[in-house]
């Protein structure tokens, strides 16, 4: 039987945080891994490997996605936006301030995946209530139990109708 033989990498063009990446990978590198590994942007954190924590949660197109299901070739002539694109150099995205202002992480390990999740919904016409902003919520795990003050941010950008990106 003939095997067929699949490039070990191949070079990609990424759209990230407003630059143009290129890296050669594997066709089966994660989106996650591409940022972390190759690219060293190391701000979006590897949990559960598994889609299910949403440590790696980033913005494709404004869309908050678990970055490690997402095949980095697959996101070709998107938006990517990672933590670190959030800010216009030192000047923080509100969101972001929100966090800092609420003191709503401790250890801070799923705060980026966190923040970007808070972008996605931002973006979106939703999350009108506690329950809504707790359902859109649920795909990210904090384990410090920071969720008191992650909603107290929520809600306060939803009160000043403060947009995603
Ligand atoms: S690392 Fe992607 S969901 Fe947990
Ligand atoms: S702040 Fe520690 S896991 Fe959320």
């Amino acid at each position: 039987m003939e095997y067929k033989k699949y490039p070990q990498t191949q070079e990609i063009e990424l759209q990230l945080n407003g630059n143009i990446e290129k890296i050669a990978i594997s066709p089966w590198t994660t989106l996650l891994d591409a940022l972390r590994e190759h690219i060293k942007l190391t701000g979006t954190k590897k949990g559960c490997d598994h889609g299910q924590c949403g440590a790696c949660t980033v913005l494709v197109d404004g869309k908050a996605v678990n970055s490690c299901l997402s095949l980095a070739v697959m996101q070709q002539g998107k938006e990517i936006i990672t933590v670190e694109g959030l800010s216009k150099g030192d000047n923080l995205h509100p969101v972001q301030q929100a966090f800092l202002d609420h003191d709503a992480f401790q250890c801070g390990y799923c705060t980026p995946g966190q923040i970007c999740a808070t972008v996605g919904l931002l973006n979106m016409d939703k999350g009108k209530t506690p329950d809504e902003i707790r359902d859109l919520m649920s795909g990210n795990i904090c384990r410090c139990g920071a969720y008191a003050n992650i909603y107290k941010v929520i809600e306060e950008m939803k009160q000043k109708n403060v947009q995603g990106i």
